[in-house]
């Protein structure tokens, strides 16, 4: 499988900023590879969706909304974030889970509204620090899994991909090793086989995110279940981005 290298900027960077970052990035991302993906604010979504427009690099949304219109002020659609050129959203980051407590019944239903959108969505997953330590990571991911994935169609996964990004190794410079990595990812697959079948599982693109950089992701893409990365902090730089995106 093409390895997904996706940024995730976060509430970071001006829009000139991306526009300088993304032009540079499509010169370089056509000669890579890699699927490339950058999930920015949405003020920069329609700047970054042109800066990238023939070129390798897809833009997507951080969130978005359940509801495909109406009266929620301060919300976005899918549809908005497609109109502004989003080819993808990430759904259910660990950041949107905690700080704005998003739950898996509506992260759920939020992935039911990016694919009504045509969007292409990652699902992101992962255990806390003490859901680690006490052994629970399977537990958590399966719940996890099991409740965000609810009645999404085998057809509907041909537009998903799974991020697995334990909350502890989240912009704190502790990578799970390329072992821990590869047991969860492995044990996701089982589960999406599980419940939706072998094929789905085996083309699904599962990424690994939490302190991902130049030095360790060679390591952790030679795992055969870790398909691509999810990267916060290293995307900000174009230089350690532009490494990982080579780094195989
Ligand atoms: P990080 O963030 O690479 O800075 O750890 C990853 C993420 O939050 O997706």
């Amino acid at each position: 499988m093409t390895p997904h290298i996706i940024g995730n900027w976060k509430m970071n960077k001006t829009i000139s900023e991306a526009k300088t970052f993304v032009s540079s990035l499509a010169l370089t991302a056509n000669n890579a590879s890699a699927q490339i993906g950058l999930a920015v604010p949405f003020t920069m979504i329609a700047t970054a969706a042109e800066a990238a427009r023939g070129s390798a690099v897809s833009i997507g949304g951080q969130t978005l909304y359940e509801e495909p219109s109406g009266a929620f002020t301060g919300e976005i659609s899918g549809a908005l974030l497609k109109d502004a050129g989003a080819s993808f959203v990430l759904v259910g980051h660990s950041e949107r889970r905690t700080l704005f407590h998003e739950t898996d019944e509506q992260i759920n239903k939020k992935l039911h509204a990016a694919f009504d959108s045509e969007l292409k969505a990652i699902l992101c997953i992962g255990e806390t620090l003490e859901q680690h330590r006490a052994g629970a990571t399977h537990a958590v991911l399966e719940e996890q899994l099991r409740k965000c994935l609810l009645k999404i169609s085998p057809e509907q996964c041909m537009r998903l991909m799974i991020a697995y990004e334990p909350i502890w190794a989240i912009g704190t410079g502790n990578t799970a090793t390329p072992e821990i990595a590869q047991a969860a990812h492995r044990f996701c697959r089982e589960v999406v086989t599980a419940s939706l079948g072998e094929i789905v599982a085996a083309t699904l693109p599962i990424l690994y995110g939490g302190s991902v950089k130049p030095e360790n992701a060679g390591e952790l893409l030679k795992e055969p279940d870790i398909n691509g990365f999810l990267i916060g902090g290293a995307a900000l730089s174009l230089e350690s981005f532009t490494k990982i995106i080579h780094c195989h």
